[in-house]
């Protein structure tokens, strides 16, 4: 069995709280998870948050930690949305409105519209959607999401259309399935 044969994908991450029931609440309220186990382990507590059905957690809290400050190992944990731009304005605009959220920034890499931010305990979090395209990396252009959504498609496309390998996403799925079915074997 090769390596890759493990086809590992990320299912969740458990980060150290100071304040339990605040960040409940946050990933609850501001970002639609729900607790779907809780427990004792140790001396601590641990909370499981989920808001998909075949991830029994996708981030979980254990409490335990000093006062919060911005990590200084996890740059930031981004989650994937099937939303819309109207979603990610919505999002965006409620964030602005809790003063426990900091560092709000939306920003486009090309192959997504996604708002960075801080949660109530200083974690770096990116909540994204994906744009129809894909960008070589990194990249990392302002997004305004004041702006109408056909102009945001529009220039986002602008933007990044004379960048290398810009192109439809479809297409470097179609690569990337490629090489991994080589890499495994076919
Ligand atoms: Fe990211």
């Amino acid at each position: 069995m090769s390596s890759s044969a493990l086809r590992l994908e990320v299912a969740h991450s458990v980060l150290y709280v100071h304040d339990v029931d605040q960040m409940i609440s946050f990933y609850r309220d501001m970002l639609g998870f729900e607790v779907t186990d809780r427990g004792p382990i140790g001396p601590n507590e641990i909370v499981f948050l989920s808001q998909i059905a075949n991830h029994h957690h996708q981030v979980a809290f254990v409490t335990g930690r000093d006062e919060p400050s911005r990590s200084v190992t996890t740059h930031h944990t981004a989650y994937r949305s099937a939303g819309t731009l109207d979603d990610l304005k919505a999002l965006h605009e409620k964030l602005k409105a809790d003063p426990a959220v900091s560092a709000i920034r939306p920003l486009t890499h090309g192959n997504a519209w996604s708002v960075y931010f801080q949660d109530p305990e200083f974690n770096g979090v990116e909540v994204f959607i994906d744009t129809p395209w894909h960008v070589k990396q990194p990249q990392g252009k302002a997004l305004d999401l004041s702006r109408p959504n056909d102009e945001i498609v529009a220039t986002t496309r602008e933007a990044f259309a004379d960048e290398p390998e810009f192109g439809d996403i479809s297409a470097f799925y179609q690569r990337r399935a490629e090489h991994l079915g080589a890499r495994r074997g076919g």
